[in-house]
């Protein structure tokens, strides 16, 4: 009796040292990744991480509702990295680029003169009025009227768009 008792001891030790001796390198598959993020893009996870980093009042934006305004805006504007311009430029990395510089799309004097740089506040007003804050611009949009609807979506577009907190 004793020979097999240690054999099976010496074998489940064995399986033991198996299951420990995994790479420790592994990639961490986390639970809560809804959906897979694609390759080089941010999971849920990150994302959720991005968005409480966000100075107030966007680190309280609502990224469902973000992301069903943007449905306005998608007819006219891709936001994924490399994305082609469609009658608006491609969005991905607007914050803390220079209105009017995407690379080989036609905008109007109005947005080229404009020389600020796009910002949570500048999104705001133009997001609320863009032809109001901008006289002169082809952004043709009525705008968004309640404020915590630009506040979901600049907060979505943040997390979307490849944005990195200071
Ligand atoms: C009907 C098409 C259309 C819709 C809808 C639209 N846009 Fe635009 N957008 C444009 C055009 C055209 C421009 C370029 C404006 C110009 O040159 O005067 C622009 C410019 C912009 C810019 C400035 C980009 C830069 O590179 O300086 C931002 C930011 C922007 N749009 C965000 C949005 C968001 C967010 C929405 C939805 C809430 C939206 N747009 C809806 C057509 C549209």
């Amino acid at each position: 009796m004793r020979t097999p008792l240690a054999l099976l001891t010496a074998a489940s030790l064995t399986l033991l040292v198996a299951a420990c001796s995994k790479p420790a390198s592994a990639p961490e598959v986390s639970a809560d990744t809804a959906t897979p993020a694609a390759a080089g893009e941010p999971s849920d996870h990150e994302k959720a991480e991005l968005l409480a980093s966000l100075p107030a009042p966007y680190n309280t934006g609502d990224l469902e509702n973000g992301k069903r305004k943007f449905a306005m805006c998608r007819s006219c504007h891709t936001i994924n990295q490399g994305g082609p311009n469609m009658t608006g430029p491609n969005l991905y990395g607007v914050f803390g680029r220079k209105a009017g510089s995407v690379e080989g799309f036609a905008y109007s004097d109005a947005v080229k003169a404009a020389g600020f740089t796009w910002d949570a506040d500048h999104l705001n007003n133009w997001l609320a009025d863009p032809r109001g804050f901008m006289p002169g611009t082809k952004m043709s949009f009525m705008g968004l009227k309640e404020p915590k609807d630009r506040i979901d979506v600049i907060a979505y577009l943040k997390v979307e768009t490849g944005y990195k907190p200071e």
